[in-house]
């Protein structure tokens, strides 16, 4: 019986040098049988990171961090199982099966179920990589390139660290440079560094530019941007086209060297650009990303999600900058986020207000930003006529999507109450307009005081224990299990709860502090202090997540029994769910 992805993950770890992969992101000096270096987990300033590499191990023993190449990834990507593991596969070169199962939850396994295009991933990091250089490498022959990054303010290990580059002016520099490295023309295309023309030939997309190099969590280059030096450059900055590599709706730049600091500082700072962002880098400021001048997605609220808890977005002072804002809050509010805005002053831009007034000025200004109900109420009602009852109940129509989208009821509710607030009128009006939602009217949920301890030893309850005995397992849990797979009632919400927490703390210690259900409180503290009889955890736990998918979906093909009589006109669609159930209840069985 072959448990979930267990063949490739012994697969890719039997192929992964530990010691390389943590390598990147430490610097390991010999220690004995084993490697030694600063633990990237928590400040030190003597070595208590300990790497085995041929057991395939770490440890730090000054955090007590440790586990296998797997969880190295996770712990320093910020990622979940399913990633770290198609990342590494991705790198030594092991095709990871796609596993027959449809992913309950979102699950997203970056980019590995795709069908191989023609040049594999690490092909084309190999061409930016070589490309970043030769950028880099034009800059000291072009007086023009260093005077316009000097009157910049960039400073020469900025440009290094950063890999700004220079591409120059002729048509197929970077064409014939690769040539010689017989990289052929159709691969530099595919990378959108070279654009066919239409009678066949090819010349370089970037041409008389400053290069900004892209890069991914890793550093790794996955795309350039290029401004043109002179002030009526069209565009100012010609950007990488989207590629295998580079996902505009995700992509944050700067992320890679500030991961650190945002952790660190549990905040982060959005600006608007990559100048903006280097200047504030070299001020000290280093909890920062920036957009690529495009509107934040869900994508980056999740990203940001990953590394801070608190997030400021600033935006340039005009028209266009504020109604930027309004479109960021209403795509990120919905996350859960402490999210604020701040909107600079007149013409000024993160880059120009350090460079004219200082770092401290920057600090300060940071003070006048406003949380994101704050903000958006008081811009739809200087949108609106709000001193008017029709202005008023507009403004509340038109925040009504927003208030919908914000799934936590707490949060809800107080944005409710800064609108009545600043609207002055009584919030009983503001609820009438917008009720708030009705719990999901949850199957049955029983109450189970006196079947307690009957309860961890059902399906559900037994599951649940083990992502207590063993948290990481929640990762995988989560790939294949959605809430509402636990059939049983509660159990649905008990697992949410699990995940939510694991999200944001990385362990269920406090689980306890994020609900106020009695029923829910006693049955975890239950499955907290059962006692752990099993041991082959994993095995066990991989048969409770088929086991549950199984009864759910018998649950679901009884419903289409039912609803079928019912409802006689469905006949079809309810055939195919039954169809569609019924197939994934036969790939569980030959899981089994
Ligand atoms: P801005 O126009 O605010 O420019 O664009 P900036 O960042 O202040 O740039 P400098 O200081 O004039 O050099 C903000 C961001 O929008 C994107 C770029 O990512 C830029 O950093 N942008 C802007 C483009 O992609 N293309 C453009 O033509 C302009
Ligand atoms: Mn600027």
């Amino acid at each position: 019986m072959p448990p979930f992805n267990d063949n490739s993950k012994e697969e890719v770890r039997s192929r992964t040098d530990i010691a390389a992969v943590i390598g990147r992101y430490v610097t390991l000096k010999p220690s004995g049988q084993t490697l030694k270096g600063l633990c990237p987990f928590h400040k030190e300033k003597t070595p208590s990171f300990h790497v085995n590499p041929v057991q395939g191990f770490y440890h730090c023993f000054g955090c007590g961090k440790g586990g296998d190449v797997f969880s190295f990834i996770q712990e320093i990507e910020g990622i979940g199982f399913a990633e770290a593991l198609a990342m590494l596969a991705e790198e030594c070169g092991v095709t990871l099966q796609r596993f027959s199962l449809q992913y309950s939850s979102g699950g997203e396994t970056s980019g590995t179920c795709h069908p191989a295009d023609n040049l594999s991933k690490t092909e084309l990091l190999r061409i930016h990589e070589l490309t970043a250089r030769f950028f880099y490498s034009n800059i000291k022959p072009s007086a023009a390139a260093v005077a316009y990054l000097k009157s910049r303010g960039l400073r020469p290990e900025t440009v290094r660290d950063f890999r700004l580059g220079f591409a120059p002016e002729e048509w197929t520099t970077l064409i014939d440079h690769c040539k010689k490295e017989r990289i052929p023309e159709p691969a530099l295309i595919a990378c959108g560094l070279a654009i066919r023309k239409e009678n066949g030939g090819c010349y370089d997309r970037f041409r008389n530019r400053v290069m900004f190099s892209l890069c991914d969590l890793s550093g790794r280059v996955i795309g350039f941007a290029g401004r043109g030096m002179g002030e009526d450059a069209v565009p100012k900055y010609l950007n990488s086209p989207e590629t295998l590599l580079y996902k505009k709706k995700s992509f944050l730049y700067g992320l890679d060297r500030a991961r650190t600091a945002v952790k660190e500082h549990q905040n982060v700072i959005v600006v608007e650009g990559y100048m903006d962002y280097l200047t504030l880098f070299q001020a000290g400021i280093r909890n920062i990303v920036a957009t690529s001048g495009t509107a934040l997605t869900p994508e980056h609220a999740h990203l940001l999600g990953r590394f801070a808890r608190s997030v400021i977005l600033t935006f340039d002072g005009d028209s266009a900058g504020q109604t930027a804002a309004e479109r960021a809050v209403f795509t990120l509010a919905p996350f859960n986020l402490d999210l604020s805005v701040l909107i600079l002053p007149g013409d000024e831009d993160p880059d120009s207000m350090v460079n004219n007034h200082g770092r401290g000025a920057f600090e300060e200004f940071l003070n006048n930003r406003r949380p994101w109900e704050e903000f958006i109420v008081e811009r739809m009602m200087a949108a609106h006529d709000a001193a008017t009852a029709r202005g008023k109940s507009a403004v509340i129509d038109v925040l009504a999507p927003l208030a919908k989208s914000i799934g936590d009821p707490i949060i809800a509710r107080h944005f409710k109450k800064v609108l009545a607030e600043k609207l002055g009128i009584e919030e009983r009006l503001v609820y009438k307009k917008l009720p708030e939602k009705k719990e999901h009217a949850t199957a049955f949920r029983p109450s189970l005081l006196s079947a307690d301890l009957a309860y961890s030893t059902t399906l559900e309850g037994k599951f649940l224990h083990y992502l207590f005995l063993k948290p990481e397992l929640i990762e995988e849990a989560r790939n294949f299990v959605a809430p509402e797979t636990l059939t049983d009632g509660i159990s649905g919400d008990i697992y949410s709860l699990l995940l939510s927490t694991y999200d944001r703390e990385c362990h269920l210690d406090n689980v306890t502090n994020y609900t106020d259900d009695p029923e829910i409180r006693r049955l975890i503290s239950l499955l907290q202090v059962k006692e752990d009889t099993q041991e082959h955890i994993h095995e066990e736990f991989v048969q409770k997540i088929i086991h549950l998918r199984k009864k759910y979906l018998h649950l679901r093909l009884q419903e289409c029994t039912l609803r079928m009589k019912k409802e006689p006109h469905l006949r079809n669609e309810l055939l195919q769910l039954q169809h569609d159930y019924t197939m994934q209840l036969k790939e569980l069985d030959g899981e089994e």
